[in-house]
């Protein structure tokens, strides 16, 4: 914790630094400041957290959410700028296109502009090359800020929304309400990966600052849905797989009720985890364990891994609705984002619980449709090809751009059957009316540990194919986009890119 403490220090200068930045540049400026920011639950958290900061500071803002910061939105925004002169914050985005927008800028003699961006520098191919860091770091620190210039580990250790959180705090200390949307940011980019679903790094610290204000409280809990009912919920869990009960919600609840344990509430309806009690709780979890130990022949420890779970819980939101569990909540955002409705995730993310909240049911409705719709789609239907050292599919005209990334995620950290969690797996979905490829990448954690870092390999892959794109991200989570044409040798390229990181060439 003492060396997180000492990275925070460092990363809060930094922030002093560019918040300086910002107000020097604004001084003379009428117009509002413009906000990009990307569009998963990470991203509008981000956004949301630099909107209410800035209202709450009276400086005029307005929100962009773009799918991604490619070069032709770069291009497109630079368009902008002569015309409206604001100044622009890059949030969840911007790092892995900081020369991009540079050089973009430059050209119209314009910086009035900073970066609170998490993902991997342009240009560096991973977080070892150190002095490559340091240079970019030295060079841009005015107007940018990343955690890889501390050390700190913009995968794991802090989100996006966490940056724009102590960015907040640096306007006025007020804002550390606001550490609940960057828990809910964190979330949305799978950081809560320690032991029990816990976070570290300066997550850690953001969480404490949470709780000890008293808006977070963090339970032990099962890892089961707590709003589903719950034979649903533990047949339809995402990770934890019990053959026997697994998929099957009548011997789900079966099993529920030979406990002694009263699964229908006094309207009838199956009772959810959130509606047991500390000992019901109690009595589902030695039933689960026993069943797995005893049935299922896995060491209990194992299972207890996988089984309890922190919680975190909003305290000022409505028990049993989505927005009291920060996960739950983390996945509407998500769901906004990618249904084409991000203006409703920021509202909500602002703390808008009427109009806002009420229209993100339906979306969460027709984004969890989709989702199986098109798991079902590659079951049923094989979409998935091998080559040595990759997996890939097509989305074709079943998967769109915005939910490609949800997918390959799905198939890759859920605990879904039949799919080799050994290799990279690589999602395609045609752009509407462009001769394009969303490409979308994800690599489980045990093939990050031997050396996968698709950030690089998608870059390298690039390169090799001399496609003149940008592309990046994280070593279990990257994307580009790419000329349909080009589909083949770019497959070619990320098989022999990821060979290359496994054989340590
Ligand atoms: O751009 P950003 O960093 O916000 O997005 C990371 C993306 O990668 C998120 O959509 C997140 O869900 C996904 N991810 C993942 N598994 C990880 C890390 C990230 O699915 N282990
Ligand atoms: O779009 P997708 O969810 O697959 O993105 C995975 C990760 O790769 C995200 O962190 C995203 O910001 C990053 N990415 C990137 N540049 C791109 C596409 C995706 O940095 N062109
Ligand atoms: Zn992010």
């Amino acid at each position: 914790m003492n060396h997180s403490k000492d990275q925070l220090d460092k990363l809060i200068k930094a922030i002093k630094i560019v918040k300086n930045y910002l107000f020097s540049h604004i001084k003379d400026k009428i117009s509002s400041i413009n906000i990009y920011t990307h569009l998963d639950a990470d991203g509008l958290s981000a956004g949301a957290i630099l909107g209410k900061a800035l209202y709450r500071e009276g400086i005029p803002f307005q929100i962009t959410v773009l799918r991604q910061l490619e070069k032709e939105e770069i291009a497109k925004i630079s368009k902008n700028i002569e015309e409206f002169n604001n100044f622009l914050i890059f949030s969840d985005f911007g790092s892995g296109q900081f020369l991009e927008l540079q050089k973009e800028f430059l050209k119209k003699n314009f910086n009035s502009f900073i970066i609170l961006d998490h993902h991997i520098p342009q240009n560096v191919p991973s977080k070892k090359d150190i002095d490559l860091i340091m240079k970019i770091y030295k060079d841009t620190l005015q107007w940018h800020v990343n955690p890889y210039f501390f050390g700190i580990n913009g995968s794991l250790e802090i989100s996006g929304a966490g940056l724009c959180y102590y960015f907040a705090k640096s306007l006025n200390e007020k804002n550390i309400d606001l550490s609940t949307i960057a828990i809910v940011g964190a979330i949305g980019d799978i950081q809560n990966q320690g032991p029990n679903k816990s976070f570290s790094g300066i997550n850690s610290l953001i969480l404490r600052d949470a709780k000890d204000s008293g808006f977070i409280e963090v339970i032990s809990d099962l890892n089961f849905s707590s709003i589903k009912p719950l034979n649903e919920a533990i047949a339809y869990s995402k990770e934890i797989n019990l053959p026997g009960l697994t998929n099957d919600v009548n011997r789900s609840l079966i099993f529920l009720q030979t406990l002694g344990i009263l699964m229908e509430n006094s309207k009838g309806k199956i009772r959810t985890l959130n509606d047991l009690n500390q000992d019901e709780k109690q009595k589902v979890s030695s039933a689960i364990i026993e069943y797995a130990s005893v049935k299922l022949d896995i060491e209990p420890s194992k299972i207890v891994e996988k089984l309890i779970i922190n919680r975190y819980l909003i305290k000022n939101e409505v028990i049993g609705s989505e927005l009291h569990d920060a996960d739950e909540f983390s996945n509407l955002l998500n769901a906004c984002g990618r249904m084409n409705s991000a203006s409703l995730g920021i509202a909500i993310a602002m703390g808008d619980r009427k109009i806002a909240y009420q229209k993100s049911q339906d979306i969460l409705i027709d984004y969890k449709k989709i989702l199986m719709r098109s798991l079902t789609w590659i079951y049923d239907n094989q979409k998935i090809q091998q080559k040595e050292y990759i997996q890939y599919f097509f989305g074709e005209d079943i998967i769109p751009e915005n939910i490609i990334g949800t997918i390959t995620s799905m198939l890759i950290f859920e605990n879904l059957e039949n799919i080799d969690k050994s290799k990279p797996i690589f999602g395609f979905a045609k752009r509407e009316d462009e001769n394009i490829y969303k490409v979308s990448g994800r690599a489980h954690e045990k093939i990050v540990k031997k050396g996968v870092n698709l950030s690089q390999a998608i870059r390298d892959a690039c390169a090799l194919s001399n496609l003149d794109v940008l592309g990046g991200g994280h070593p279990p989570a990257a994307g580009t986009k790419i000329p349909v044409e080009s589909v083949e040798i770019f497959l070619e390229n990320c098989n022999a890119a990821i060979q290359k990181q496994l054989q340590g060439r």
